[in-house]
């Protein structure tokens, strides 16, 4: 495994491992497998409601919790100074850890000051390693950067896949010290992604498939990953991508399929940002959220 030092000096795992959309029954299940193929990072979020068995996975797989990289991400709920603070005691007790490595804020709506406040004063407590942002376009990101912050975001998860690179936003990130992760590297299968005819041909080269190529290829371009499967063959696949390397002609081959579009949305389109708050609406009216969520 490759480590990459965030601005803060904490090591996080190059390649990691995500939880979201596992159902809970079957993520304990994921992440041991995961641990026993050799990822070591685990992303998960307060949103994704399995926290939990990631928690049990953690306590069970018998791996020094120091040896762990455990992400978690407060959902829009929970946002504001109090109520982050109060979901982020959650997390821990479900987690079953007395810290997390990594905290990120979920998304750019709402009152995300105040949250980011709360992860500064918990991260200057000890209870979290490192704290950032998610899905941060670069306006958000060069706000939360600027205008007396105490601590710059370590990280911004983001989308990036062959089909949507990132590259201006990447370079945003950087000028600020921030490290890209991505999110969906693979998109999620969308856009015929895994039988993309330009990543089956260089893979072919190196006798790797498509999905090695693309992990390859992030590595390779400093950007840390998040990826999901709930098939041990294919985490063993996903992980193996530490002996080979791109030449600099297929990294500028791949670099030509960028739209530069999400494959799923952008998150400045106010009609999102309606969807995002029904959302938020909804789940409080669903009894489970209310038993999971203690702040509602
Ligand atoms: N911050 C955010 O807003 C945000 C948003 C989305 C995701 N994330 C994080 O990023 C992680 C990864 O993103 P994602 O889960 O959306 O999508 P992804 O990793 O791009 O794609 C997952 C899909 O690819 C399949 N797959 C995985 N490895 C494969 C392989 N070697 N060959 C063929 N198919 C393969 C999986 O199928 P099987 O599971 O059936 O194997 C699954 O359908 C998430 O789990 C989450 O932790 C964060």
């Amino acid at each position: 495994m490759e480590y990459v030092t965030l601005n803060n000096g904490v090591k996080m795992p190059m390649l990691g491992f995500g939880v979201y959309q596992i159902p809970k029954e079957e993520t304990k299940r994921c992440v041991l497998d995961a641990i026993k193929v050799g990822f070591r990072a685990i992303d998960t979020a307060q949103s994704y409601f399995n926290e939990s068995e990631v928690g049990d996975a953690i306590v069970e797989c018998g791996i020094p919790r120091e040896e762990l990289f455990i992400t978690t991400k407060v959902w829009i709920d929970n946002y504001g100074y109090e109520k982050c603070k109060k979901s982020i005691e959650e997390s821990l007790k479900k987690l079953k850890t007395d810290y997390i490595d990594l905290v990120l804020l979920h998304q750019p709506f709402s009152d995300y000051y105040g949250a980011y406040k709360a992860l500064e004063d918990l991260y200057q407590e000890g209870k979290i390693k490192a704290i950032g942002v998610s899905n941060f376009y670069p306006d958000r990101l060069s706000d939360m950067c600027l205008f007396e912050r105490k601590i710059i975001p370590a990280i911004n998860q983001v989308e990036v896949n062959p089909l949507n690179q990132q590259i201006m936003a990447q370079k945003n990130m950087e000028k600020f010290g921030v490290q890209i992760e991505a999110w969906a590297p693979f998109g999620e299968g969308k856009s015929g992604m895994f039988e993309n005819e330009t990543l089956k041909r260089i893979g072919e080269k190196y006798h790797k498939s498509v999905a090695q190529v693309i992990l390859r290829w992030l590595i390779q371009r400093g950007v840390v990953i998040a990826c999901k499967s709930t098939h041990i063959e294919r985490m063993q696949e996903n992980i193996d991508v530490f002996d080979f390397e791109l030449s600099s002609s297929d990294m500028e081959e791949i670099k030509k399929l960028d739209s530069g579009d999400s494959l799923f949305f952008n998150h400045q389109d106010p009609a999102m940002v309606e969807w995002f708050d029904s959302m938020v609406v909804q789940r409080r009216k669903n009894d489970d959220y209310r038993k999971e969520n203690k702040n509602w």
